[in-house]
């Protein structure tokens, strides 16, 4: 199994959508057996909660279902052993990161964004203090980052690709 997480601030906008969108794009191409999605946040501040209605409102317009998710936190608690990808929505959540995963970990910790062909941003902007629009923007970042991302990880551990 090949186990990915997506970490944001909240773990109730941007890693839940691209948890969201990542395990239906999985799921798409029959490869559920072999990919696990997570998603966390480095902050405790919404542990419990649903993804934000705005969150779940933009990934359903596109087909996507967030319902099911409940934000949690990465902490020291964490088993980074069983983490294959560790994928930071933006730069201050890969710092705070990089502080938290231990040396020995064996896994891709990276921004998200990295993955996409061709942003010239690092950051998936934090939609929460803003309208509707951003949150269309992150569902769209994120849409095509994964795909890319899923492309990657066919590659990387042979996976079939039909
Ligand atoms: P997220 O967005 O990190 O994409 O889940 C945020 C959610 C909540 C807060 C900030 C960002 N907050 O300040 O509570």
């Amino acid at each position: 199994m090949v186990n990915v997480m997506f970490v944001c601030l909240g773990n109730i906008c941007r890693s839940p959508t691209a948890h969201g969108v990542f395990e239906t794009i999985v799921s798409q191409k029959g490869l559920s057996q072999y990919i696990q999605c997570y998603s966390s946040g480095t902050s405790a501040w919404h542990i419990g909660e649903p993804p934000d209605l705005r969150a779940t409102q933009a990934a359903a317009q596109c087909g996507y279902q967030l319902d099911h998710l409940r934000a949690e936190q990465i902490n020291s608690d964490t088993d980074f052993s069983q983490l294959d990808y560790i994928l930071a929505m933006d730069s201050n959540n890969l710092s705070a990161l990089q502080q938290l995963v231990p040396d020995c970990f064996q896994g891709q910790l990276a921004l998200f964004l990295n993955y996409h062909p061709n942003t010239m941003t690092s950051d998936v902007p934090d939609p929460y203090f803003g309208g509707e629009e951003g949150f269309n923007h992150v569902l769209a970042l994120i849409e095509t980052t994964s795909h890319h991302l899923l492309t990657e990880i066919i590659q990387n551990h042979q996976l079939p690709n039909r």
